[in-house]
């Protein structure tokens, strides 16, 4: 194919380990030459026109009158705009390519923070400092920002894409290496810019499905704990005042008016059923306040094989631990 011979022959790219490169470098090199062409017959016209064209003696005339050459000038319009009509139509294809992931994508989530990269695997509600990915498999990033601008940068996956807060923004890329490679924030943001670095691993798909990222304390409350600072202290203490929703302190086990005036005793049951469809049995006072339903995909109360807590149990084991009496 054409593409084959923009391959990076000055070595100049970090070597293309994912499906877009092939195309982002053949762009590349393709302006890259048009540029090293353009100023070689810019550059070469003009220092053969000063030494053909100088003055031979002090007291020459002018030798000629010529003001234009419409030959010439529709030349040197027509070429560039072909040219720069070629760039524009490669790079606005490849941007379309690299903004739509194939349905069948692996959905990751990733939020920028001074100083940082979070990444939250499928499935998993603890984000992590480091992302680990399948070889050949497309994977899906919505990202999104908790602070200021940032940029979520993988040169060898030709993956780049601005994150900013307030707004969701999607990148995805498939791997076609083996290995680790670097994560770069490539927008200034602030004191710690240079520092915002992380890491993708890609890796097998028996490596993958060992979930080397999700490293689960052994003991349920600690887990539980992670689960709950990670997903529910934006709105919920562990002690009993009140943030947003109820604090969690002496929670477990104890009876609640409901805003239709029935009465619940806070169990198993009724804290997986407030997790999935908080709007189904509502605490009264707080009829007013919207929490997001986690739904029956995201936490299984069944534990995964060869483990012995869920998602769910865990929480209730964190809940449980935060009895004072
Ligand atoms: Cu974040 Cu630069």
């Amino acid at each position: 194919m054409i593409l084959s011979a923009f391959q990076d022959p000055l070595g100049q790219l970090p070597p293309p380990a994912s499906t877009f490169a092939a195309d982002v470098d053949g762009l590349f090199y393709f302006c890259f030459w048009v540029s090293v062409a353009s100023f070689l017959l810019i550059a070469g016209l003009l220092i053969y026109s000063a030494i053909a064209h100088r003055r031979k003696h002090p007291d020459q005339g002018p030798i000629s009158n010529f003001s234009h050459n419409t030959m010439l000038e529709v030349v040197w319009t027509l070429v560039p705009t072909v040219i720069l009509m070629v760039i524009f139509a490669w790079g606005w294809k490849g941007n379309l390519d690299q903004s739509i992931a194939p349905a069948n994508a692996l959905q990751y989530r990733v939020q920028g923070q001074k100083w940082a990269w979070n990444f939250w695997h499928p499935g998993s509600l603890t984000p992590v400092a480091e992302m680990w990915v399948p070889i050949n498999t497309p994977v899906k990033i919505t990202t999104d920002s908790k602070d200021v601008l940032h940029s979520f940068y993988i040169p060898a996956f030709r993956c780049k894409r601005d994150v900013l807060p307030g707004r969701y923004q999607i990148v995805w890329f498939e791997a076609t290496q083996l290995g680790d490679f670097p994560i770069f924030c490539s927008e200034y943001c602030g004191d710690g810019h240079s520092q915002m670095g992380s890491m993708v691993h890609v890796v097998t798909q028996e490596e993958y499905d060992e979930r080397p990222w999700d490293i689960r304390p052994e003991d349920p409350v600690k887990w539980g704990e992670q689960l709950f600072q990670a997903n529910c202290a934006t709105c919920h203490l562990p002690t009993a005042a009140t943030l947003i929703g109820p604090g969690m302190e002496n929670l477990y086990g104890r009876e609640e008016e409901m805003s239709d005036g029935s009465k619940v005793v806070v169990d198993d049951e009724y804290i997986l059923e407030s997790i999935r469809y908080p709007q189904k049995r509502i605490v009264k006072g707080y009829e007013g306040q919207i929490m997001t339903a986690f739904g029956e995909a995201l936490l299984p109360d069944q534990p995964d094989p060869g483990e012995e807590h869920s998602h769910i149990s865990a929480l209730i084991e964190y809940i449980k631990s935060l009895k004072k009496e």
